[in-house]
């Protein structure tokens, strides 16, 4: 049997804050990420997207190289600011232009686009209005899938609403590391509904549009998360328990919305008695659970090893409502992730473990039956060395292949795996740790014009796809 179907797409992700640059060009208004970086302190030496990989302007060349890799789908995201300037309201043609000419020139090379509609760039005019904390956000997030389906659905067939929540919604309104930079456990619960009321009501205006007609044939729409599997620490029956803990709440409480349509019950109940949040308004119940993905696109980088935390080890005591701990949803003194002793970590401390993959996969398909799954993101974060002018990647051609391995043994245990997006097509802007930390196959010179140069994965990649996975 060969690893990989033959439809399988090989592809490469990216995301519009992260690539595009053009910051402020064309009509395009600001995002939260555009003001946040901008303020000092918030990232690494003052790191931001303005130029980022200037994709914006270079889209041509990079599409091109993308069919020199051989790639048979491209996963970007759509810049909600560059379409919406002010969130809603007025179209701003020339964004739609842009995106039209990306969907086209990767048509051209029968690149086939998978779109993401939010990858955390929301248009600041709106987080001046509450952001997500606001049911508004969700309303003008429907509007702008819309008028996106409505300009791009004849060529685009595959969509995804969210990217992450568990990263943008923990980061912006608990860690306060991404902007609003709030650190209010319940005020995250509260904003994370609203991310799901407007994933489902995207996902409403979809299939009303399919049905209508207006959306291609095979059109598709999902939600990405993160992918991180939790294991106990020890044998210990405490270990075990915080375990359980630690999948209720990064994977049951962000996937079972959007693939079953409704919170995990006991955490909601434990939520709303000690945190008072999420609060629901009538209809939401329903609206969540009439609008179940299509599909679920997986983010792996690492799994977490967890133990309880010895200061406040039981589950049992936050739902008297006394204990109500500021940790990650609420919930954080339960349980604690601790370094695998015997474990293989990237430069950023990540666990490099490609098994995790697979046994990442069969949990989700164990829980949610037989969804189609697309690897939406998996990649090594590294300073690439540079010898003699040449990109020598070596330990990210050998993650890849052994995370590719994962995919291949889930496949064969009967997972509906159909496609993989490594991170990240060309060197980008990390978020938080600036371009020093890369992902691409494509290396991007910041001291010689942005010029691009092709590194070792490159060759690596193309061979793979070119032997559809077998030569691993
Ligand atoms: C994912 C995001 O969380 O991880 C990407 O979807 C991000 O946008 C990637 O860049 C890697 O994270 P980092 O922090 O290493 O850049």
């Amino acid at each position: 049997m060969q690893p990989f179907p033959n439809n399988f797409l090989w592809g490469a992700a990216t995301a519009a804050y992260q690539v595009e640059g053009a910051h402020d060009v064309d009509g395009k208004g600001p995002s939260i990420w555009d003001i946040y970086s901008h303020q000092p302190g918030t990232t690494y030496q003052g790191t931001n997207g303005d130029v980022a990989a200037d994709h914006y302007h270079r889209m041509e060349e990079d599409v091109a190289l993308m069919a020199e890799l051989g790639m048979s789908s491209y996963r970007f995201s759509i810049a909600w600011a560059r379409i919406f300037p002010e969130g809603r309201g007025k179209v701003n043609a020339a964004g739609v232009d842009f995106y039209n000419r990306l969907i086209d020139t990767l048509l051209s090379y029968n690149i086939q686009p998978m779109i993401t509609l939010y990858h955390w760039d929301l248009p600041q005019r709106l987080q001046d209005e509450g952001g997500w904390e606001s049911r508004a956000t969700a309303e003008a997030f429907a509007e702008y899938a819309m008028t996106c389906f409505l300009a791009f659905s004849d060529r685009v067939s595959l969509w995804s609403t969210f990217n992450e929540t568990v990263v943008f919604i923990g980061h912006g309104y608990i860690t306060g590391l991404h902007p609003p930079g709030v650190n209010s456990p319940a005020r995250a619960l509260q904003a994370c509904h609203h991310v799901f009321v407007a994933h489902a009501k995207a996902v409403a205006a979809f299939r009303q549009m399919q049905c209508d007609g207006n959306i291609r044939g095979k059109g598709m729409i999902g939600f990405v998360n993160v992918l991180q599997p939790h294991t106990p620490a020890s044998t210990m029956s405490e270990d075990q328990k915080a375990t359980r803990i630690a999948d209720g709440i990064y994977t049951h409480w962000l996937y079972d919305p959007v693939l079953k349509g409704e919170y995990p019950k006991e955490l909601l109940e434990i939520a709303q008695l000690t945190l008072g949040a999420p609060e629901f308004v009538k209809g939401d119940e329903k609206l969540l659970k009439e609008n179940i993905c299509d599909f679920i696109g997986l983010n792996y980088y690492k799994r977490e090893m967890v133990a309880a935390n010895p200061q406040q080890s039981t589950f049992e005591m936050n739902t008297s409502g006394q204990s109500n701990s500021a940790g990650e949803f609420g919930f954080k003194d339960l349980f604690k992730f601790v370094r695998n002793p015997e474990g293989e970590y990237t430069d950023w401390d990540w666990e490099i473990y490609p098994q995790g993959l697979t046994e990442g996969i069969m949990q989700i398909k164990a829980r949610y039956g037989d969804i189609p799954i697309y690897i939406t993101e998996n990649g090594l974060g590294y300073k690439d060395p540079i010898i003699d002018g040449k990109i020598i990647d070596d330990a990210r051609i050998d993650y890849l292949s052994r995370h590719l391995q994962a995919i291949a043994d889930a496949i064969a245990q009967g997972a509906d795996v159909r496609g993989f997006y490594p991170w990240s097509f060309i060197d980008l802007l990390s978020w938080l740790n600036g371009y020093q930390k890369q992902y691409g196959f494509v290396y991007i010179d910041r001291h010689d014009y942005l010029k691009r140069k092709k590194k070792k994965s490159f060759d690596w990649y193309q061979r793979v796809i070119q032997s559809n996975g077998t030569i691993l």
